[in-house]
C-alpha cells in the first residue's frame, strides 16, 4: 500500500516515512537513485529513456560526475548542538527553503503527459526553485499559471538558448520577467547538439516530432517567422512512422490539431526551430547586449574553466552554474565537482550553482563545501516525474531535502551558512 504524497519538503519526511510504515504504508517512490532510475526505466518508452539518461559518447563523463563526489569523504564533526537546523539559502535577495534547484530539462513531455506542469505544481507546493528549459514541453506561462495556483510567489527562474534571432531572444527574456522568474540562466555549452549513442541508434531527437518546443510555439516572435520558413527540400520517404510523426508535431502544436496540419504550420515551426535554433558564432560581446535587455540576475550556464569564470566576472555577469550538462556534450570533459573549486578561487564574487551528477544530500553538503552557492538536479525528478506526475516529484523532492538536511546536521552543520563559513570537514578519499 502506498502512502499519501506529502505536500511540503520538511525535515521531519523521514519521522513520517517511519510513522507510515507502521500502519503498512510504503513510500511510492524508490528511495534510493539508482532504484528509482531502473523503475522509470521499465516506465518509459525506450526513445524516452534514451533521451533522459543518455550522455555522450561513452558517457565517461556521466560516469565521472558521479565518480567526482565519491572521490570526497566527510568527516563527521560531534557536540556542536545540532537540535536547530535551517537549510534555507538567500540568492540575488530571495530565500529559497532548500540549497538545490530544479535543474532546465527539455521535452519533459516524454515522461509524464503532465510534463513541465506536473513539476512546476511540485515546485510550488515545496517552494524548491524550478528552471524553465527553453526546450519545455509546455510554456512557461502555462507553469507559471499553475504555480500561482498554489503559491503565487512559488520561484522561478528561466533558461535561455540564444536563438539566431536577437528580436526572439528579446521577446523570450521579456516573457520571463513578466512571468515572475527571479532569475536568467544563459545555457552555453549546447550551441550544437553533443554526439549522443543512445538517442543516435534510435534515431530519435524529440524536438523534430514537435515535442520540446513550446517556449517557441508560443511566441509572438516565433509565430511572426514562421511565415519567412524555409521551405523543406528534403523529401524523406513516406512511411507509416513518418505520417505517425507528422500527426505528433501537430498535435503539440497549440491549438486545434487540424488546423496545424492543415495550415503546416507544426511542420513549419519545426523547420523554423532548426533554422533559428542556438547561436554557434556567440562571444562575450552579446552578453553586454542581453545585460542592456533585462534587469533580471545572469547566471551562465556550462563554464567549467577558471578562465571563462574570470571572464564572466569581468562581464558583470552575476553568477555561473558550473555544469557539463549531466555529461551530454562532451564525452571526456571533467566532472563538474572536479572544476568546482578552481572556479570558486577564480570567482569569488559571483553565485556559484554546481549541477551534474548530484543525487543524495551527502552530494549537495560537499557540493556546498566546496564552493557552491547552490546545486541543480536534472534527471532524478525526471524519472520521479515518470513515475508519479506532480506528486512524484513533490515526494522526490520532500526525500532530497530530508536526506539533505540529516547529512548536513549529522556532518556537523546547522545551517547553509554554517556550512559556507567552514563546519564541515572533507578530506580527499585517499586520506580516508
Ligand atoms: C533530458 C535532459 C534534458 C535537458 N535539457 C536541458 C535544457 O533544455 N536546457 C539546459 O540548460 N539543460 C538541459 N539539461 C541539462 C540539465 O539542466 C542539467 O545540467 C543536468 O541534467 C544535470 O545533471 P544530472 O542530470 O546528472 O543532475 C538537460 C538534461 C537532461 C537529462
Amino acid at each position: 500500500m502506498a502512502e499519501p504524497p506529502p505536500t511540503t519538503g520538511t525535515h521531519d519526511r523521514q519521522q513520517a516515512i517511519y510513522r507510515a510504515g507502521l500502519a503498512g504504508h510504503r513510500p511510492r517512490l524508490p528511495i534510493t537513485h539508482d532504484a528509482l532510475a531502473a523503475r522509470a526505466q521499465r516506465r518509459l518508452s525506450a526513445r524516452a529513456h534514451a533521451y533522459i539518461a543518455g550522455g555522450a559518447g561513452d558517457e565517461t563523463t556521466v560516469a565521472a560526475n558521479r565518480r567526482a563526489f565519491d572521490e570526497w569523504r566527510l568527516v563527521p564533526r560531534m557536540l556542536r548542538d545540532i537540535a536547530v537546523r535551517d537549510t534555507a539559502i538567500s540568492l540575488f535577495g530571495h530565500r529559497y527553503p532548500q540549497p538545490f534547484l530544479l535543474a532546465p530539462i527539455g521535452a519533459l513531455e516524454l515522461a509524464h503527459r503532465s510534463a513541465d506542469v506536473g513539476v512546476a505544481e511540485a515546485a510550488a507546493r515545496t517552494g524548491v526553485p524550478m528552471i524553465f528549459s527553453n526546450q519545455a514541453g509546455r510554456s512557461m506561462e502555462a507553469c507559471t499559471a499553475a504555480m500561482r495556483r498554489i503559491a503565487d510567489h512559488a520561484p522561478r527562474w528561466f533558461q535561455l538558448y540564444w536563438p539566431k534571432s536577437d528580436a526572439l531572444a528579446a521577446s523570450l527574456v521579456a516573457r520571463a520577467e513578466a512571468c515572475g522568474c527571479d532569475a536568467l540562466v544563459v545555457t552555453l555549452d549546447t550551441p550544437l547538439l553533443g554526439w549522443r549513442p543512445r538517442d543516435l541508434a534510435l534515431g530519435h531527437l524529440p524536438f523534430l516530432r514537435g515535442q520540446g518546443l513550446a517556449q517557441y510555439t508560443h511566441d509572438p516572435v516565433f509565430r511572426d517567422l514562421l511565415a519567412h520558413t524555409p521551405a523543406d527540400t528534403t523529401r524523406p520517404p513516406i512511411t507509416p512512422r513518418l505520417l505517425a510523426n507528422v500527426l505528433a508535431s501537430a498535435y503539440h502544436y497549440p491549438g486545434s490539431t487540424w488546423q496545424a496540419l492543415r495550415r503546416g504550420h507544426a511542420a513549419a515551426a519545426i523547420r523554423q526551430f532548426i533554422a533559428t535554433y542556438s547561436r554557434p558564432d556567440l562571444t562575450w560581446t552579446e552578453l553586454e547586449r542581453l545585460r542592456e535587455m533585462t534587469r533580471l540576475p545572469i547566471l551562465l550556464k556550462g563554464v567549467l574553466s577558471a578562465a571563462d569564470a574570470r571572464a564572466a566576472a569581468a562581464a558583470g555577469i552575476d553568477g555561473l552554474v558550473v555544469s557539463n550538462h549531466g555529461g551530454r556534450q562532451v564525452d571526456g570533459a571533467l566532472a563538474s565537482l572536479d572544476a568546482l573549486p578552481a572556479i570558486r578561487a577564480a570567482a569569488p564574487d559571483l553565485r556559484l550553482v554546481l549541477d551534474s551528477g548530484v543525487r543524495t544530500g551527502a552530494d549537495i553538503v560537499k557540493a556546498l563545501a566546496l564552493g557552491a552557492d547552490a546545486v541543480a538536479i536534472g534527471r532524478p525528478y525526471a524519472y520521479a516525474l515518470a513515475l508519479g506526475g506532480a506528486d512524484g516529484v513533490a515526494e522526490w523532492i520532500a526525500n532530497t531535502a530530508a536526506d539533505f538536511a540529516l547529512s548536513m546536521a549529522l556532518a556537523g552543520a546547522t545551517s547553509v551558512a554554517d556550512i559556507h563559513a567552514g563546519a564541515i570537514e572533507l578530506v580527499p578519499r585517499t586520506r580516508s
